[in-house]
C-alpha cells in the first residue's frame, strides 16, 4: 500500500458509517446549505468538487464533477488537486470539504487553482476549526493531528515523495489566526467564518458512535446558532471563500 492510499482506506470506512448513520447524513446536508450559498451562479464554467470521498455532496450540487484521488464507481473522475485534468481558466468554483488540511503545499495547490479557474473564480473550503472547546475533541479523539505548532510548507511546489499528511489545525492558523500575513498572496478572502458544531463533535462524526438521538438534533443545532457568536471558545468548523484576482 502506498502511503496515499491510506485515504481509500478511509473513504471505505467513511462509506459503511455514512449508511447507518442518519445523523451524521442530517449534519452534512446543512454544512452542504453552507458551501451552496457561496456558489455564485452567474460564474461560466463548471463545479468541481476535489477529495469528494464518498460524493455525497453532489446530490446537492448534481452538476458538479466529483472527483478524488482514486477512481471509485460514485465518482465522475479521478484526479490530484495538485495536477489537474482542466484546461486553463475553464472553471468556477473548486469544492474541499475536509480536504484543504490534507494538502502539505497548500500554495501548489493555489497556483494550480488559479491556472484552472476562470477570473473572480472561487474555491471554497470547509474545514475543521480549532477553538478552546473543539481543540480536545480534535486533539484526543481523531486520529489526524492538529499540528498547530508544525510549520505549513508554503513552497510553490509539492515535496516529493508523496506522503499521507494531515493537519486539522491548517485552516485556522491560516485564515483565522493569520499567521502568516499577506496569505495566500493575490487571492481575496472573501469569506471566512468559523462557527459552533456540537450537533457535530457530538455526532461522533464517522469515526465515534453518537452521543444523542437523532431527535435532540434540531435543539442541538438552536445551541449552536447561540453559541456561534464565540467562535473562538465554541467554534468547532468553518467555511472559507477565496476569489481568483
Ligand atoms: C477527510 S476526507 C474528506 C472526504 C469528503 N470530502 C468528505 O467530506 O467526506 C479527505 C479526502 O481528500 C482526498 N485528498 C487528499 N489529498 C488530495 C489531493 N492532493 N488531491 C485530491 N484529493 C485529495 C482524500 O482522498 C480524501 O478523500
Amino acid at each position: 500500500m502506498t502511503p496515499l492510499e491510506q485515504h481509500q482506506l478511509e473513504i471505505r470506512e467513511n462509506l459503511r458509517s455514512w449508511d447507518s448513520k442518519p445523523l451524521l447524513q442530517k449534519i452534512y446536508s446543512s454544512f452542504y446549505e453552507r458551501i451552496i450559498a457561496l456558489i455564485d451562479p452567474q460564474l461560466p464554467g463548471r463545479i468541481v468538487e476535489i477529495g469528494s470521498g464518498i460524493g455525497n455532496l453532489k446530490a446537492r450540487l448534481p452538476g458538479a464533477i466529483s472527483t478524488d484521488l482514486f477512481a471509485n464507481p460514485w465518482l465522475d473522475l479521478a484526479c490530484d488537486g495538485y495536477d489537474l485534468p482542466f484546461k486553463d481558466h475553464s472553471l468556477s468554483h473548486l469544492v474541499l470539504f475536509d480536504v484543504f488540511h490534507h494538502l502539505r503545499a497548500p500554495n501548489a495547490f493555489l497556483r494550480e487553482a488559479r491556472r484552472v479557474l476562470t477570473r473572480s473564480g472561487r474555491i471554497i473550503l470547509f474545514e475543521p476549526y480549532i477553538s478552546w472547546s473543539s481543540f480536545p475533541v480534535y486533539g484526543l479523539l481523531h486520529h489526524e493531528p492538529v499540528a498547530r505548532r508544525q510549520p505549513i510548507n508554503l513552497a510553490d511546489s509539492l515535496p516529493r515523495p508523496r506522503d499521507y499528511y494531515a493537519a486539522q489545525g491548517n485552516a485556522t492558523r491560516l485564515f483565522f489566526c493569520r499567521e502568516i500575513s499577506h496569505w495566500p498572496d493575490g487571492w481575496t478572502v472573501f469569506h471566512a467564518r468559523a462557527f459552533s458544531s456540537f450537533s457535530y463533535l457530538l455526532s461522533g462524526g464517522y469515526s465515534r458512535p453518537a452521543l444523542y438521538p437523532v431527535a435532540c438534533l434540531p435543539a442541538i443545532q438552536h445551541c449552536d446558532k447561540l453559541l456561534s457568536r464565540w467562535p473562538r471558545l465554541f467554534g468547532a468548523r468553518c467555511l472559507v471563500g477565496l476569489r481568483r484576482p
